[in-house]
């Protein structure tokens, strides 16, 4: 819209300027019809009409010259009025053949002024001219005058069908008729010299006694003048001519010279015929005979006109100069004008391109704001649809895991009622009490699992809306007592703090007592998982402010959760950092949806290493139970008898496993799931000696401070994982001889080698087999045997045999090896000592040496010194007491015991039995 109007604009602006650069429009136009302008007199006329047209800026004159052509200046008429001409100026080169069509211009309303000539019809508006009768009257007056009535006067004549000849020549005979003494002799000089002077030749020479030649102007008076000249008749020959035009070749200076004897002023009256045409177009009062002055200049008044017509052409030419002037003035007006009208439009163009770019500026700007916004709208559509994208990618990692989990969930279960079944079938003695133990334990499991198969149901029927509560009043306070009895004795077990703080004696609720135990058990579960041994758990059951809503806290003192982790405790499939080995991730978004069943609420509140609140909200009385509010389907319950009972037989199965160890090999078990843990140790104790760690930190400590002869690891722990530990244990020289089991759910291949790559021995998969596993302990144990035996079974430790140890393994010998051989000399050398060199405590570095090498530290120094004096004693010249104290033997005599011992043959006898000639 904008662009259209611009556009208009610059086109107006352009028409203005164009419009600009021409003249103004005349506002009238006069048409001049000139019979000729080839003399000096029409000349004069013109320049007369344009002196006062100079007066006149709106006035437009075109001139057409007919050149004496009646036919030519009848075209031209014509012409003239077809443009459009609001007067004509006519004079008329011959009065009959003109007449007519000045008549028909006058008969279309074109006002005609006639000048100089006349016109046989009464058909115009103005005449400006002179009387050319009075002329004539005058011109015979004067010659009577001059030749004194008596004489011979050659008349040559204009043009005869021209209106001032015949006016002029009538009048002059008129007048002459008076002195009959005076012989007029006419000849035609059509106007002009080229005619006048070949007619006089024709008839002087007849008339050789002219008295006086008499033209009808100036110009052919001048030729008659020549032609006398010429035939030596100046002397008696006077002339008079017509016209008095001033100028060099002018009548009046042709009287001045004395050439001419007069001449009669006949004005060419140009300014006159303007003025006239002026008054005509501006509807003023005008004359409709304007008849110019006239008169006889002789020798008696030449003087006085020759000054004033001087005069008057000084004038004249001071006007024209004038005129020049302002016309240029006028012209440099013009240019400024048009300057200043192209920098205006120029400026306007500016201004409207400026606008333009401006109004561009400005809708680009929209348009790029609405591309910005629309580019943040796609940017935003694509961040949600990352967003989403992700949240659906982890919504899928997150089944997966939790697929992962609870296939984990369901081993460790599996497992412990595999395997005692199993051992139940194998075992032949069958004892009543072991079978006992055996079934209590597979009975938990079995229960575990039945938990775990009605939490996913219970979430089934929720996600399919067949759960409904069916609230009936309950005492809330009895019914948190009644779910937190069988975990009393849990937290005895493990010295938890673990107590209901109320100030009230009961509060009445509307609640679905099935789903608020399910809700509550579910609290108390994740409590007692993450809290550790000697916490404390706190459970709360206030009244708000209002009374309008019941108030349910679970506090504990566990490893808590981060914020992260806090935010999305609720979120179904999701499991916290340090969940691996926790649980499902199904009982507290299960706990939510039966809370908001209830239009309560729950939250939680934690911090990492410090503990958890769980909080719910629900409110008091039934009027927000609106529906049916009856249960079609109930969730799915374990009975917290069911509960109570396992976790009492497991203790008193416990407390009954106090078997004295009698092995001298020590597994160290790290295993978090307590059944599992507590299933390994009854069944391997009785080989071993067993010790137990239920985190990975504890397991580590416990490696590093024992330093056992075979560690079983679970490769999902509360804090570290499997993998880690079997990790550090395998890179530290301490422990790195360790052989390890990985116990895991995990089964892919990857999830294998991944194990294995970490330099486990041995890795089984849950559900396993617990002969399979006695069998694996038993061929570790004994390849380390063989190990130590092939160390050991030389005199000297052989490093090239060391191949089959570890790279750090490998490290250690080494390094023991030459702490020793640089000592060997001092009899001294000690065990702390060796034990500085290397950071070994004296129980590490006393079994790692037993394990590796087989042999307590002492005996590996003594078979080195025995090894070297071998050694010494095949080069002779070396006292066996020498060698002895050489090899760091405080006495020859001990070192002799000694070798003996060790060899069968005293030092001597193995010198000597080195050199026999036998040999
Ligand atoms: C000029 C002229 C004058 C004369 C007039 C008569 O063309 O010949 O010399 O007086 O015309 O019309």
């Amino acid at each position: 819209m904008f662009a259209r109007f611009c556009l208009v604009l610059i086109v107006c602006i352009f028409s203005i300027l164009a419009g600009c650069t021409q003249k103004p429009s005349a506002k009238f136009t006069i048409g001049f019809s000139q019979c000729t302008g080839g003399d000096e007199w029409r000349r004069a006329m013109l320049k007369g009409m344009q002196r006062e047209l100079a007066f006149h800026a709106d006035v437009e004159l075109l001139y057409r010259d007919a050149k004496y052509d009646n036919q030519k200046q009848i075209a031209q008429i014509r012409e003239l009025a077809n443009s459009d001409i609001d007067l004509l100026i006519v004079s008329p080169n011959e009065d009959q053949p003109i007449t007519p069509v000045v008549e028909e211009i006058y008969r279309l309303g074109i006002p005609v002024v006639v000048v100089d000539r006349r016109i046989s019809s009464p058909l115009y508006s103005a005449f400006v001219g002179g009387n050319n009768g009075e002329v004539g009257k005058l011109a015979g007056q004067y010659i009577q005058m001059l030749l004194k009535g008596k004489g011979k006067v050659i008349e040559i004549t204009g043009s005869p069908k021209s209106s001032p000849a015949m006016d002029r020549h009538n009048a002059f005979l008129k007048e002459i008729a008076s002195s009959p003494d005076i012989e007029v002799v006419t000849i035609n000089g059509e106007w002009e010299k080229q005619y006048a002077r070949p007619a006089l030749l024709k008839i002087i020479d007849q008339h050789r006694d002219v008295d006086l030649i008499f033209g009808h102007n100036d110009r052919m008076t001048v030729s008659a003048y020549e032609v006398c000249k010429e035939k030596g008749l100046l002397r008696k020959v006077k002339f008079v001519g017509i016209d008095g035009l001033a100028g060099k070749t002018g009548g009046l200076q042709m009287v001045r010279d004395s050439i001419f004897k007069a001449t009669i002023l006949y004005s060419p009256g140009g300014e006159e015929a303007i003025r006239t045409a002026m008054k005509i177009l501006t509807k003023e009062n005008y004359d409709k005979e304007t008849i110019l002055q006239t008169a006889i200049i002789d020798s008696s008044n030449v003087h006085m006109m020759k000054q004033q017509t001087d005069k008057i052409l000084l004038q004249q030419e001071d006007i024209e100069t004038q005129q020049r002037k302002i016309d240029d003035q006028i012209k440099i007006y013009q240019n400024q004008q048009m300057f200043l009208y192209g920098m205006s439009g120029l400026l306007l163009v500016t201004i409207v391109a400026g606008s333009l770019a401006l109004y561009s500026l400005t809708e680009n700007k929209k348009i790029n704001r609405e591309l910005k916004a629309k580019n943040e709208e796609i940017l935003e559509q694509r961040n949600k649809v990352q967003e989403m994208a992700e949240k659906a990618q982890e919504a899928t990692e997150s089944k997966f895991r939790f697929f992962t989990n609870i296939s984990h969930e369901f081993r460790t279960p599996l497992t412990l009622i595999l395997a005692p079944i199993e051992e139940i079938v194998a075992t032949k003695k069958n004892q009543a009490s072991l079978v006992k133990k055996d079934l209590l334990l597979i009975h938990k499991n079995a229960l575990r699992l039945l938990r775990l198969v009605n939490q996913l149901m219970d979430f089934r029927k929720i996600e399919s809306g067949k759960i409904m509560v069916k609230a009936t009043q309950n005492d809330l306070v009895a019914l948190v007592q009644e779910t937190m009895l069988p975990f009393e004795i849990v937290a005895k077990k493990r010295s938890i703090d673990f107590q209901l703080i109320t100030k009230l004696s009961s509060l009445p609720a509307w609640i679905d007592a099935d789903m608020m135990d399910t809700i509550l058990f579910n609290l108390l579960s994740n409590a007692f998982k993450f809290t550790l041994d000697k916490g404390r758990i706190y459970v709360y059951v206030e009244q708000d402010a209002s009374g309008e809503k019941a108030i349910l806290k679970v506090e504990d003192t566990g490893v808590g959760m981060s914020e992260e982790e806090a935010a999305s405790a609720f979120d179904m499939f999701y499991q916290g950092s340090n969940a691996s080995a926790k649980g499902t991730g199904l009982g507290l978004p299960l706990s939510q949806e039966l809370v908001e069943l209830h239009q309560g609420k729950i939250f939680v509140k934690s911090e990492k290493y410090k503990g958890t609140v769980f909080t719910i909200e629900l409110p008091l009385g039934k009027t927000h139970f609106t529906g049916e509010n009856s249960s079609a389907e109930k969730p799915e319950r374990v009975l917290a008898e069911h509960f109570a009972l396992q976790h009492t037989e497991a203790t008193a199965v416990e407390a009954a496993q106090d078997i004295p160890a009698f092995s001298e090999q020590t597994i160290l078990i790290i295993e978090d799931n307590e059944d599992l843990q507590f299933f390994l140790k009854e069944k391997l104790q009785s080989t071993f000696q067993i010790t137990t760690a239920t985190d990975g930190n504890a397991g580590m400590k416990e490696a590093f401070e024992q330093i056992p002869d075979l560690i079983i690891c679970d490769i999902m722990l509360p804090d570290t994982d499997g993998l880690k530990i079997t990790t550090t244990l395998k890179t530290d020289i301490r422990t790195s001889h360790i052989p390890i089991i990985l116990l895991t759910a995990k089964t892919t291949v990857e999830q294998q080698i991944e194990g294995m790559q970490t330099g486990a021995d041995v890795y089984l998969t849950k559900p396993f087999n617990l002969q399979f596993l006695q069998e694996n302990i038993r061929s570790l144990l004994s390849n380390r045997a063989i190990l130590k035996n092939h160390y050991t079974g030389e005199i000297t430790p052989n490093l090239k045999t060391t191949s089959r140890l570890s790279k750090v393994d490998k490290k250690f010998v080494t390094d023991f090896k030459a702490i020793i051989e640089s000592r060997i000399a001092d009899p001294l050398l000690t065990v702390d000592y060796i034990c500085k060199e290397l950071g070994f405590s004296r129980v590490q570095l006393y079994r790692k040496v037993k394990a590796l090498l087989g042999v307590t530290i002492n005996d590996y120094i003594q078979s080195i010194r025995l090894n070297k004096a071998c050694h010494s004693l095949q080069q002779p010249g070396v006292s066996v007491a020498d060698i002895a104290y050489e090899v760091g033997f405080s006495s020859p005599a001990y070192f002799s015991t000694a070798f003996k011992a060790r060899y069968g043959l005293s030092p001597l006898e193995y010198r000597n039995q080195k050199y026999s000639p036998q040999e």
